[in-house]
């Protein structure tokens, strides 16, 4: 069967069980800046959760319709807004504007990454920090071998029992988008379900330039959460801009 992981909070949550390393880095962004945080396509709550555990005046704005409703019921303290990135208008302006975990690398051509940075300074205060994390496109990642799953992740099913999660990618060199297909193997060789998505890789030579020419000042680049500069053999390009 075919799923959508952004209709599905269980899944999407299964999914990323692992990924808390950043958590901090948000934590400590949000002591720096001390007012209103704003985060773009905030998924089902991930980093809202312990922000609001701090009783930060959060907000986050994802396209997902059910991600929003189901933040707005397990978050009740927090604003949750069903809205597009590439283009919004929330008649306010925050301290921290922030998009984790690679959801920029939703947005398909320059003029959908130029189109949001400029919605976000409409928002950004003057003081205000944007911070923006991608990961460093991985050639050994995009070329590997088109015709064989790879495997990607063990999870724990929200409907019970481990699954295996497959991958096999097909990189577009001229548009830059990986196409991904994932394949749910839970081991009992029934059906498997399928997610296909697609990402833009943004290599760091593009997203300084696109920051810059958007108007942003980057401030610090990070090539980890522990702040360590960006380099070559960074893994992240953390952006820390105003
Ligand atoms: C990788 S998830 C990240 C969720 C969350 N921020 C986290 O760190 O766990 C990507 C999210 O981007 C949202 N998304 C994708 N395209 C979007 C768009 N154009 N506008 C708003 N949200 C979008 C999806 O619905 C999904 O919730």
């Amino acid at each position: 069967m075919k799923i959508q992981m952004y209709k599905n909070p269980a899944l999407y949550d299964a999914c990323t069980a692992h990924k808390i390393n950043d958590i901090p880095f948000y934590r400590h962004w949000a002591i720096k800046t001390n007012g209103t945080i704003l985060e773009l396509a905030c998924g089902t709550g991930r980093v809202a959760e312990p922000l609001l555990d701090k009783k930060y005046d959060y907000t986050g704005l994802d396209l997902s319709p059910v991600f929003i409703d189901h933040c707005q019921s397990k978050y009740p303290e927090g604003e949750f807004i069903m809205g597009d990135i590439r283009d919004f208008n929330l008649g306010q302006k925050f301290d921290l504007i922030f998009i984790p975990f690679n959801s920029f690398l939703h947005l398909y051509t320059e003029e959908e990454m130029t189109q949001c940075l400029k919605s976000i300074q409409n928002h950004l205060s003057e003081n205000g920090k944007f911070l923006l994390d991608n990961f460093v496109p991985d050639p050994e990642f995009l070329y590997r071998n088109q015709d064989k799953k790879h495997k990607e992740m063990m999870i724990n099913h929200p409907e019970g029992g481990k699954c295996t999660i497959w991958q096999k990618n097909q990189y577009d060199e001229d548009s830059e988008i990986n196409h991904i297909h994932w394949y749910f193997d839970r081991g009992d060789n029934g059906e498997q379900d399928e997610y296909k998505f697609d990402m833009r890789m943004i290599y760091p030579d593009t997203m300084d330039r696109v920051l810059s020419e958007s108007g942003f000042t980057i401030e610090e680049k990070w090539g980890d959460y522990d702040g360590e500069p960006f380099d070559e053999n960074s893994l992240l390009q953390l952006y820390i801009c105003s």
